[in-house]
């Protein structure tokens, strides 16, 4: 009998901490929900295929090396490109930050086309990324200068 009351109690002390322990990474989980994550980020732009967006992944189109350009340009101080593009006369989108800028590239990539490209190249289907993915793309791409 007293095996058996010991027994019962390790087993309530395990779920316990283990609902304890879910508890914890949850509440982690939330803070960390606000702002993107460049490493997350990078592994997106990388994948040959991103799920969520039933598209290629951004590394086909992208490299992130000075001045080497596959279909698109190089991601390579595309922040600071940005703080100029945002500032000229011929934009005409939304933006008015470098970090809302690229947030606008990738969700509406026709707002403005960088110069030299045309319109319709890069896949439309990026505005069903889900917040977060978004989030990390920028946040990634602000790292890469
Ligand atoms: C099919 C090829 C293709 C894919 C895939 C692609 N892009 Fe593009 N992207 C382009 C082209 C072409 C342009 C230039 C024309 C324009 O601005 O729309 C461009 C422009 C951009 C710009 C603006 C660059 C600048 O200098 O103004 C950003 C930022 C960008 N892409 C990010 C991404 C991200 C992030 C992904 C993945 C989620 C991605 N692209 C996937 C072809 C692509």
């Amino acid at each position: 009998m007293l095996k058996r009351t010991l027994f019962l109690l390790i087993i309530i002390t395990l779920l316990l901490s283990a609902c304890g322990g879910a508890q914890t990474s949850s509440t982690a989980g939330q803070s960390a929900a606000g702002a993107g994550n460049a490493e997350t980020g990078e592994k997106l732009f990388n994948q040959s295929v991103i799920a969520s967006a039933g598209g290629a992944g951004c590394a086909s189109c992208h490299s992130v090396e000075k001045d080497k350009l596959l279909v698109g340009p190089s991601m390579f101080g595309v922040a600071g490109r940005a703080e100029t593009v945002i500032k000229s006369a011929d934009y005409k989108g939304a933006a008015k930050t470098a970090e809302e800028f690229l947030r606008e590239s990738i969700v509406s990539p026709d707002a403005f086309v960088a110069k030299g490209y045309s319109a319709g190249v890069m896949v439309k289907n990026y505005a069903k990324l889900s917040d977060q993915e978004v989030k990390d793309l920028v946040a990634y791409l602000l790292t890469v200068k």
